[in-house]
């Protein structure tokens, strides 16, 4: 590949070496942004082509979540930037952001927008696409692998099991009105859902759990607190719907963590043995 690379105009080459996809709008003048799942924070869950993006961008807009492991894999020569720390109110961030992906697609040919877990799973890469789209901004997503999955698996909860669960639900508990859509149902998620996988969910858990009793689960409906989910410092919380509020006060337990409520969650005692080991990444 490196060949390759030297055979050719710069920003060419690092377009061919990322991706054998036409862009959306072939200009060219106008570089390309990446909206790239960074995973849930193990640098071992980067996919392939994730890691190669990282490795060849010129820019690299990056959000508070991404870990420091992934961060590791930038080039030394990309310009980075933490959109995390231009935050000031939400929506003017995004917009902020937006604009700041379609000044830097004028003048560099690989611009990656990195967002933990997936960029599409409450991660804004739907309205960011869209916004650069408009822009006449070429643009790809490159998914992710989702926290809700992977942050359960490494405490050993699988979402789905043929003896305990044939359903799950993944659902944003930060309900702020003009954020997501408020009108959560969990009514009709406590009813039709064996595993319910809750991102944002932990400042809001003592009224989520409420209408989730009120909707007919149990008290002793066995629940789950992962944060930072396959990092080395993940944390783990279990308790049910009637203790965790306490173990959350006890505990100090904050966010950013996955919620996993269902049967699932009593296969954690004997699935942790079998916990995934953080693999060192070789960026060289
Ligand atoms: C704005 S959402 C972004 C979700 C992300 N796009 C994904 O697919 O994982 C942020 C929430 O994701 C969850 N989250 C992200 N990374 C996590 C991790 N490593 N461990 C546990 N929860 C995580 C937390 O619930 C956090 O509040």
């Amino acid at each position: 590949m490196s060949q390759q690379l030297q055979s050719q105009p710069q920003s060419r080459n690092k377009e061919q070496a990322v991706s054998n996809k036409e862009t959306i709008n072939p200009s060219s003048s106008t570089g390309k942004v990446y909206l790239l799942g960074a995973g849930p924070g193990d640098p071992g869950l980067m996919t392939v082509k994730g890691k190669t993006l990282l490795e060849h961008a010129d820019v690299v807009i990056y959000d508070a979540l991404v870990s420091p492991a992934i961060l590791q894999m930038i080039s030394p020569q990309a310009e980075t930037i933490n959109a995390g720390k231009r935050r000031g109110r939400h929506s003017k961030l995004q917009k902020e952001t937006t604009e700041l992906l379609i000044q830097k697609a004028e003048n560099n040919a690989v611009v990656v927008r990195l967002k933990g877990g997936d960029p599409f799973v409450f991660g804004r890469g739907g309205e960011e696409m869209s916004d650069l789209i408009a822009a006449g901004v070429p643009v790809e997503v490159v998914p992710g692998i989702t926290s809700g999955i992977a942050a359960p698996a490494y405490a050993g909860i699988p979402v789905t099991h043929r003896g305990y669960s044939s359903s799950v639900t993944f659902v944003t508990g930060h309900e702020a009105v003009g954020k997501y859509r408020p009108d959560v149902n969990w009514d009709a998620i406590a009813k039709g859902s064996e595993t319910i996988v809750i991102y944002m969910g932990v400042y809001n858990l003592p009224n989520i759990i409420s209408k989730l009793l009120e909707a007919g689960l149990k008290l002793d409906t066995p629940i789950a607190l992962i944060r930072w989910g396959t990092r080395s410092d993940q944390e783990e919380l279990v308790g049910t719907l009637d203790t965790i509020i306490n173990q959350i006060e006890a505990t100090e337990f904050k966010a950013p963590a996955i919620v996993i409520i269902g049967r699932v969650v009593d296969l954690h005692a004997q699935l942790a043995l079998g916990r995934p080991i953080m693999l060192p990444i070789n960026n060289s």
